[in-house]
């Protein structure tokens, strides 16, 4: 990965498979024109690697020129064209091909149609390395295409983000989400999850999602979703991994300009923590840390207790009942914290203390991330 400015890159094409392509493109165009003498003609700044690279390798005697167009404004393709350097010859009777770097909404090359348009030139060939046909709007025959791109921006190889990445020799994509702090938060009822997520959520700007939560707002708006995990429900049966995981997918796309996530609530299983990972992934993004509340489970019954005469929540009024439910915690979460910790992502953190002082703890795990 690499950071351009505030933008964060994933690797996207090697350097031989620039090259290979740009092999197939001089072998292509070399066999079309025959003995004709073209004029190659780059469009600045981006097609100087590619036209270098080209031009070596092109089998037969060829003239090499350039103009300088701009369209491009951060990570968007702009209608206003500037012409910085146009044709300084003259090239009636000639066979040109346009050498483009990439060829995105197609303004620049209908810039270049305009150009050309009032030059008397034999004929007019435009080849490209990159083309993003999900992004081209325009009718003009691409006559040689070096590799087809999904509608992402790239940098690298001659192509830059507000002026950076032109020198890296090969490509590289743009995160579908940029830099994330994920978190898996854990902790025995009673342990002040909640009271430390809020925190956390408003510290770091996360987005805090209670996979309790998710499901109760998809069966109350009876999303396909919803209506589909509570027929499980009504069975009495447990709502399939691949259905809850879809629920977070939506969760996580309503919310792909976060800061990162924290999870609450799930994994709960092994196979769930890696069906997360796998969805981070899809993201260009992981699970960062799993955090668990480690309080004593003297301390926890004496809490809850507490709580329970205050809140007239049935579960924390009875001791028993209270045992039962941290005992399953710790079998339940137990294979999480051995997953987890094989990837050095576990941080137990002291759950003992005031509100302030777990808060401060907490911090300090995830300051370090
Ligand atoms: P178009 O005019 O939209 O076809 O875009 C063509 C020009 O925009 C290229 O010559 C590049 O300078 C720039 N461009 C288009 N897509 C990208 C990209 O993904 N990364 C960097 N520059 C791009
Ligand atoms: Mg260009």
């Amino acid at each position: 990965m690499i950071k351009l400015h505030d933008k964060y890159f994933k690797p996207f094409i090697s350097a031989q498979e620039i090259d290979d392509a740009i092999s197939r493109l001089a072998k292509e165009i070399a066999a079309d024109l025959g003995d004709e003498i073209p004029v190659f003609i780059g469009i600045l700044n981006g097609s100087f690697m590619v036209v270098s690279d080209f031009v070596k390798k092109y089998p037969k005697p060829c003239e090499v020129t350039f103009i300088k167009l701009a369209s491009y404004e951060g990570v968007k393709s702009t209608e206003d064209i500037q012409r910085l350097i146009g044709l300084t010859q003259d090239l009636s009777g000639r066979t040109v091909v346009i050498i483009e770097d990439i060829i995105d909404t197609g303004n620049t090359l209908e810039e270049i149609h305009r150009i050309f348009s009032k030059e008397r030139v034999k004929s007019l060939k435009i080849a490209t390395l990159f083309y993003k046909p999900e992004a081209y709007k325009k009718d003009y025959k691409l006559h040689y295409v070096g590799i087809e791109i999904p509608n992402k921006f790239i940098v690298g190889f001659g192509l830059d983000y507000n002026g950076l990445g032109r020198d890296i020799p090969e490509v590289y994509q743009i995160k579908t989400t940029q830099h994330m702090t994920n978190l898996v938060l854990f902790g025995p009822p009673g342990a002040g999850k909640g009271t430390q997520a809020e925190f956390l959520k408003e510290k770091y700007s996360l987005v805090h999602i209670s996979t309790g939560d998710v499901f109760r707002y998809n069966i109350k708006n009876e999303t396909a979703l919803g209506v589909l995990a509570k027929s499980y429900m009504d069975k009495g049966d447990l709502v399939p991994d691949e259905v809850t995981i879809k629920m977070l997918n939506a969760e996580v796309d309503k919310n792909a300009d976060a800061n990162g996530f924290i999870f609450d609530g799930f994994p709960r299983t092994e196979a769930q923590a890696k069906a997360l990972d796998a969805l981070m992934e899809t993201k260009d993004s992981s699970i960062n840390a799993m955090v668990a509340l480690e309080v004593d489970d003297e301390v926890l019954v004496k809490r809850l207790l507490e709580r329970g005469q205050t809140s007239g929540r049935p579960d924390d009024a009875n001791e028993e009942v209270i045992r039962k439910r941290i005992a399953e915690y710790y079998s339940k979460t137990a294979v999480l914290k051995e997953y987890y910790s094989s990837q050095n992502k576990y941080f137990g953190v002291d759950g003992v203390g005031s509100i302030e002082e777990i808060t401060v703890r907490l911090s300090a795990v995830i300051d370090k991330l």
